[in-house]
């Protein structure tokens, strides 16, 4: 395996797998990429030009996927849209590209016989009570809630389906929230520490007592890589660092370590659906593959990524009035 195709390259954990490859591999890679408002080529600076190339493009687009599968050794597909607040407000696109796009690269991976990795989501599994003392597991049956979730879920099925009835050489993997630099400010921690930046309070959903379980994307990358390369073929794995933690307590830590009184925030309307609480059981991953996390300190990383964003406000700041204006719309 030398030439890698990475959809979504330039999302938020995408570019960050492509840092992650160029660091610990010799692999070249191709990312793809539709450059939705989600995706930023920033996040991609600095790569070298001989070993990483960014072709602009729809993985629904059956001959471009045609062409760039062709040309490649496996494909690990991130691509996706990936926020449940806009899937409330349009399901179409989450349609699109998350069920016909994954179906496209699916058809072009059968017809050339590639490796596909499937980057997927722990809400395919719905969510669980507060009190549960199980956590998910690759048996979890699926029960997704939004029409984020259920894409994914359909984008997961298919996957399965292909391997099973065509022999398509995949392995899947369902990870939990994750955090760190890059990620698009429309998203929980983010919005916080940019809005602190900007002197606003941040805005819990509902009681703010749903619960999310964390994990830093340097992890999710190592854990996929991990996969790519050790995991059996047709298999499922759950990827999480045990960070369960409520909003509550994550908007908290925002406000302590930004230096503002820890409960200097406030109530705003609730996501519909709003899922209670994710936990991964990721022995499988940990057992089988000998993967684990390097951050294992939330409030290290939550320091290090607040850090970032009053570093980059330039990357961040032209998106932050739109963003605000959408959710003001809504009561959030
Ligand atoms: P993101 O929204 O930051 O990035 C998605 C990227 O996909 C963007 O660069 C966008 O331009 C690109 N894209 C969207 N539609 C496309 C299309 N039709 N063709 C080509 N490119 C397209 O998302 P993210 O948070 O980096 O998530 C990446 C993947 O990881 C998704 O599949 C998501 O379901 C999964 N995931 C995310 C999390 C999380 O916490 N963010 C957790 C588990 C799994
Ligand atoms: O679990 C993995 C999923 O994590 C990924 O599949 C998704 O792509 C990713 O977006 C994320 O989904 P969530 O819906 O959990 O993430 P989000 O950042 O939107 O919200 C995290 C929690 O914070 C959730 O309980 C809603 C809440 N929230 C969110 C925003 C934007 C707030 O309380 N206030 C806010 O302003």
């Amino acid at each position: 395996m030398q030439k890698i195709l990475v959809t979504g390259g330039a999302g938020f954990i995408g570019s960050n797998f492509v840092h992650h490859l160029v660091r610990s591999t010799d692999y070249t890679v191709t990312v793809v990429d539709k450059l939705t408002y989600a995706a930023s080529r920033e996040s991609l600076a600095g790569l070298p030009e001989d070993r990483v190339q960014l072709v602009v493009g729809d993985i629904a687009d059956a001959s471009l996927m045609d062409d760039l599968v062709s040309k490649t050794d496996a494909v690990v597909h991130y691509a996706a849209e990936s926020h449940n607040d806009n899937s409330l407000n349009d399901p179409s696109p989450f349609i699109q590209t998350n069920i016909i796009g994954t179906y496209t690269i699916l058809e072009a991976v059968r017809k050339h016989e590639k490796r596909l990795h499937h980057v997927s989501t722990d809400e395919v599994y719905g969510d669980l009570e507060l009190d549960d003392p199980e956590r998910f597991t690759e048996n979890t049956p699926y029960n997704p809630s939004s029409p984020y979730s259920s894409s994914k879920a359909a984008s997961d099925l298919l996957v399965r389906a292909w391997a099973r009835s065509f022999g398509v050489q995949v392995t899947l993997s369902n990870c939990s929230n994750n955090y760190g630099p890059w990620q698009h400010i429309e998203k929980f921690i983010p919005r916080q520490i940019t809005n602190l930046i900007d002197g606003v309070k941040p805005k819990l959903y509902g009681a703010g007592l749903n619960v999310r379980d964390w994990i830093h994307a340097d992890d999710h990358s190592s854990a996929v890589q991990t996969i790519l390369e050790n995991g059996r073929i047709g298999e499922t794995y759950l990827i999480g660092a045990d960070g369960e933690k409520n909003n509550l307590e994550t908007v908290q830590l925002i406000l302590r370590l930004m230096g503002h009184d820890e409960n200097d925030f406030e109530h705003v309307t609730d996501r519909a659906g709003h899922d209670m609480r994710y936990a991964i059981d990721s022995t499988k991953l940990r057992e089988e593959l000998g993967w684990k996390p390097e951050f294992q300190d939330f409030e290290a990383g939550m320091a290090n990524t607040v850090q970032w964003y009053q570093e980059h406000q330039d990357w961040w700041r032209p998106k932050k009035a739109e963003i605000e204006a959408a959710y003001a719309a809504q009561g959030q």
